[in-house]
């Protein structure tokens, strides 16, 4: 490859990763599966070793993936004692004898490796003193993790107190994984199928999204469980880490059963093979075997790269495949307007279950993979819930066959199609008249996180087709007569509709906002706009200048916010939903004192709490909030990482610029309350 070309390549995969790393850790909504993750960042690593001018210290081969949430941080962030790495992976034995052959090149003693199961979880570090868990956090971004004490606490499996007069170190941490059995993961999504709400793709990402909810109460219905298998302690540094393990379980801790050590590379790779299969009949999600160096001398000599440790390797197992013809393909209208085309498949057995269809994404992948209908095809269970197509087996292919011609015409309504160009993605335009983008505004608005109203998705689809429902405010003036006509509605079913519509109207404004399905506002986004703007006459009259001076408010956003509003019959909606009573501005809250009253305080860097709740605070206490420095500022709030333009207006003015410590005592003189003394539980609002 020449130069030029792989730095090119480099720069595209560094992207790429990145990209997919937020899917993953962030989203916990993964968008290719872990091979094929496996494979980008393989493909780079190998780039940046052939070409080492382009090494750069940014690169994702450098850095662990991170979880930290960024935007309204719900959750207290602490550094971990010792960083948190990641473990080297392969998925070919060859690669697993060349792991050993360096480990036996760094020592001339006798060694044995300890074999684990590589459970598919999210990580967590917990923190024990004086044998009580005082602290876990989520990996984050290896270094600092999120606080998600309360929520770890209600997984029965880990000990709040461990046993009494065990030998426990006074403080260490131990690393392990959160995990979602399958018995709890289908649970959860058979209840969320009932809810319409959105299914989770695998356990994995259903553990590491339950761990990151608000309502510990509600952690404790999801059925997590953990193993540890990493403990970091003085007076455990000189022995095994198999032992290390033992003595932990005898303090109370939870630790795998099925670990085994091997003293030969051979016995290694027995232990996979028999786990390749085994792992089937296990009641939670593995995906491949750990394999560690056991002595800990021998760890301290081999050392770590700038993100793995040399005295371990991860070896994975490959996603498993089928193949199979392709019957058909529909292409699909979402919500948003977005055409997927999904392969309809002959059925094939996979992982334990019948695949029909398969997914196939966009018109770029059909294009790449030039997948065309009759294809034999292999289709592979990646992170997603649908399967995917990954190749075609060209040696089957119908020599009369042609290649598939994605739709120009919307296949709802006929609308000409647009490509949105940074997606990929092909959209109907036609939001406000095209059937499943109906049907999908009323569905969105009528979901738990949205307005909580107690109707189906076939109930709405019955509804729209009978243009009973048009608009959002037509759900608030149904008669009785229609519920009625609707499949297996009854009396009950009428009056716990009723009684959702009624409970509606006192829904806050942030949530409203967000039922209203106005693009790219999420549930987040809503809650920040609604602090920002207060009511919707004031969001509805904000320049794109005053929407972009928003925090995490960009130029799409700020469009598609003008866009909306921009449509008369969006007005509309917004003036009957007023008039049936849905709240359209932030609940005033009696202020808990006058302490900052007439101070209009600029807030930026992070604090020890969560920035909505040094804003919410401000406010709690009379003062205002700028959105800019001014000359009418009172105070410029610095926390951690202050943004340096504003540090150096706020100097130019001559503004005060105040320390957290030193804004509690102005808040608070006497100490009477501060954020920290609220409750536990994250106060968004
Ligand atoms: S040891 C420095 N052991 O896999 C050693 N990790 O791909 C750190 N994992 O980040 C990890 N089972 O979240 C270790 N038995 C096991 C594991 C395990 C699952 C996870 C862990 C790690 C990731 C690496």
């Amino acid at each position: 490859m020449e130069q030029n070309e792989a730095r090119h390549r480099i720069e595209a995969l560094r992207q790429e990763i990145n990209a997919h790393n937020r899917h993953y850790y962030l989203e916990n909504a993964p968008q290719i599966s872990d091979y094929e993750f496996d494979l980008l960042l393989k493909e780079l690593i190998q780039l940046e070793e052939l070409y080492p001018q382009f090494k750069s210290a940014d690169s994702p081969t450098n850095k662990v993936g991170s979880d930290l949430e960024t935007s309204n941080a719900p959750f207290r962030q602490y550094a971990h004692l010792h960083p948190m790495l990641s473990l080297a992976n392969t998925y070919s034995i060859e690669e697993l004898r060349d792991f050993d052959s360096r480990v036996r090149k760094g020592t001339s003693s006798a060694f044995t490796y300890n074999c684990e199961l590589k459970f598919d979880g999210t990580g967590i570090n917990l923190l024990y003193r004086n044998g009580i868990l005082v602290r876990a956090l989520t990996r984050g971004d290896g270094t600092t993790g999120d606080d998600v004490t309360r929520n770890v606490k209600t997984i029965k499996s880990i000990p709040v107190q461990l046993k009494d007069g065990s030998g426990y170190p006074p403080e260490f941490e131990i690393r392990g994984e959160v995990y979602m059995p399958f018995d709890s993961f289908n649970k959860l999504n058979y209840q969320r199928e009932l809810e319409e709400e959105p299914l989770f793709a695998n356990p994995r990402n259903a553990a590491a999204g339950s761990l990151k909810m608000l309502s510990s109460k509600e952690v404790a219905q999801r059925g997590l469980d953990c193993v540890l298998y990493h403990l970091i302690a003085p007076g455990y540094d000189d022995s095994l880490h198999s032992k290390s393990l033992e003595d932990a379980a005898s303090w109370g801790l939870p630790v795998s059963e099925h670990s085994r050590k091997c003293s030969t590379i051979d016995q290694v790779i027995e232990y996979i093979r028999e786990w390749d299969e085994r792992r089937h009949s296990l009641p939670f999600p593995t995906d491949g075997v750990v394999i560690k160096v056991d002595q800990y001398a021998l760890q301290r000599e081999l050392g770590f790269t700038a993100k793995t440790p040399r005295w371990a390797v991860a070896y994975k197992f490959k996603p498993e495949e089928a193949l199979t013809k392709i019957e058909s393909i529909d292409y699909q209208v979402g919500r948003t307007g977005a055409v997927t085309p999904v392969a309809n498949l002959s059925p094939v057995l996979l992982s334990g279950t019948t695949v029909k269809r398969a997914t196939l994404h966009n018109a770029d992948q059909i294009q790449i993979l030039d997948i065309r209908i009759g294809d034999y095809v292999y289709v592979e269970k990646g992170g997603e819930i649908i399967p995917k197509i990954t190749r075609v087996e060209l040696s089957r292919r119908d020599s009369s066959s042609s290649p598939e011609v994605f739709p120009s015409i919307c296949p709802s309504c006929g609308t000409p199609l647009v490509r949105d160009p940074q997606q990929a993605k092909f959209f109907c335009p036609n939001s406000d008249g095209c059937p499943p983008q109906i049907e999908g505004k009323f569905i969105h608005f009528a979901s738990r996180k949205a307005m909580d109203i107690n109707i189906g998705e076939v109930a709405i689809h019955q509804l729209c087709t009978r243009e009973y429902i048009k608009e959002l405010q037509d759900l608030y003036s149904l008669d009785d007569l229609q519920l009625l006509s609707l499949d297996k509605w009854k009396g009950k079913s009428v009056e716990n509709f009723r009684s959702s519509l009624e409970k509606s109207k006192s829904v806050p404004f942030s949530r409203v906002l967000y039922s209203l399905g106005i693009r790219n506002i999420g549930e987040t986004t809503a809650k920040t706009l609604a602090s920002a703007f207060k009511n919707i006459d004031a969001l509805k009259a904000a320049s794109k200048e005053e929407l972009l001076a928003v925090e995490d408010v960009g130029e799409t956003l700020a469009d598609s916010i003008i866009d909306w509003f921009s449509q008369p019959r969006h007005l509309e909606t917004v003036e009957q939903l007023r008039k049936f009573g849905l709240q359209f501005s932030l609940e005033e809250k009696a202020p808990v004192s006058d302490t900052l009253k007439g101070m209009t305080i600029m807030i930026t860097g992070n604090y020890s709490v969560p920035r909505e709740t040094m804003k919410y605070y401000i406010e709690a206490h009379s003062g205002k909030v700028g959105s800019s420095v001014t000359s009418s500022t009172t105070y410029l709030l610095a926390g951690s990482k202050a943004g340096s333009s504003k540090l150096e207006k706020a100097r130019k003015l001559g503004i005060p610029i105040i320390t957290e410590d030193e804004f509690y005592k102005i808040a608070a003189p006497e100490g009477s309350s501060s954020p920290k003394t609220e409750p536990d539980e994250p106060t968004l609002f």
